[in-house]
């Protein structure tokens, strides 16, 4: 039987043109704006530190092994003569020698991964309180959901979905536990991954410098919509967080027209068993808290833009969306549908 070679059924050159266009998209999917390698938070930092510290480490094993092998290959090698090369088995002092000295490169890597870890739950600020000064600093809890992440500020009295909004230049720690599985908080620019576990709650911190926009992703397999259990962490200059605050402390304004019966569509039916609207009967606390839901840009998990077409699709037939989300179908006539969605969009 005649074999088949690859280079009769693809040729070389559309080979090397797929390694290409292979290695560009994913060096592209790596140059968006949730790459560990571009820090934004001191935490963040002194990771990014220890990672190319680890990496120089193991280029130069790389570069000295890989040096010595080819160097043997060509300076030893056998050029057709029969010759058997020294035999060095039971060299006391190169067995030694090769175990010691992976031994302490691991150590030293060891001791500055302890160290980082160690940095990153311990800041200034708490010393700082302990010597009198006030800290500036905001505490938030985080609570992972199957399939979406609770933000609550116990502080404010605010209590929101999916994105999470800090001030710039602040000691923000951020409580971090589940409701139902193990998720792992991750916003890859500002924080390390943190598992959220049901009954534990476990503190870290962030202190991001620069205002913007921080992509997040649950980082434990915790169900069927796991991938689209994102977060986004918005860093806001000092005023327009305060602004934020008083917005979200506000209480829903007076509705007319097609929100306010929107507002009637979602009182009366299975909507408030579910879901919170703080100021009216709505207190339901299995999904998200809607209060100002049309100040938010996402929405399920942070996987939608918050569009009215987007709402419209979600409330029709929420499990075509998010397949496995807790929200169930309510068979909602279209003119329901309308009339909720101008009533979620007025929620500013
Ligand atoms: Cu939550 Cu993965």
């Amino acid at each position: 039987m005649k074999k088949t070679n690859i280079n009769t059924i693809v040729p070389r050159s559309t080979r090397f043109f797929a390694l290409i266009v292979g290695m560009a998209l994913i060096l592209a999917s790596c140059a968006g704006s949730s790459t560990p390698l571009q820090p934004a938070s001191i935490n963040a930092v002194k990771i990014a530190g220890l990672t190319w510290t680890i990496f120089a480490i193991a280029g130069i094993v790389f570069i000295i092994v890989e040096g010595m092998l080819i160097y043997a290959s060509f300076r030893f090698r056998s050029k057709g003569r029969q010759i058997m090369p020294k035999q060095i088995e039971g060299n006391t002092r190169l067995e030694i020698g090769w175990t010691l000295l992976p031994a302490v490169v691991l150590l030293i890597v060891f001791l500055l991964s302890i160290g980082t870890l160690r940095s990153l739950f311990y800041q200034p600020a708490q010393a700082a309180s302990a010597s009198g000064d006030p800290p500036a600093t905001l505490n938030v809890r985080v609570i992972g959901h199957q399939w979406w992440w609770e933000f609550d500020y116990p502080d404010q009295h605010i209590i929101t979905a999916n994105e999470l909004h800090i001030p710039e230049n602040t000691l923000v720690s951020l409580d971090i536990e589940s409701i139902d599985v193990i998720h792992s908080f991750w916003v890859p620019q500002l924080t390390q991954k943190q598992d959220a576990i049901p009954g534990h709650i476990t503190t870290i911190y962030i202190n991001a410098p620069t205002p913007g926009t921080y992509l997040g992703q649950c980082s434990e397999f915790c169900g069927a919509q796991h991938a689209n259990m994102l977060a986004r962490v918005i860093v806001d200059p000092t005023d327009q967080f305060q602004a934020w605050v008083t917005q979200q402390q506000a209480p829903v304004a007076a509705l007319s027209g097609e929100a306010a019966q929107g507002e009637q569509v979602f009182l009366s039916g299975a909507c408030v068993g579910c879901h919170t609207i703080n100021g009216t009967t709505a207190q339901g606390k299995v999904g998200p808290n809607l209060t100002h839901f049309a100040s938010r840009n996402v929405f399920a998990g942070a996987s939608q833009e918050n569009t009215p077409q987007n709402v419209a699709h979600w409330l029709a037939d929420p499990q075509a969306v998010k397949p496995g989300n807790l929200m169930p179908n309510l068979h909602l006539s279209q003119d329901a549908i309308n009339k909720l969605v101008a009533f979620l969009e007025s929620l500013k």
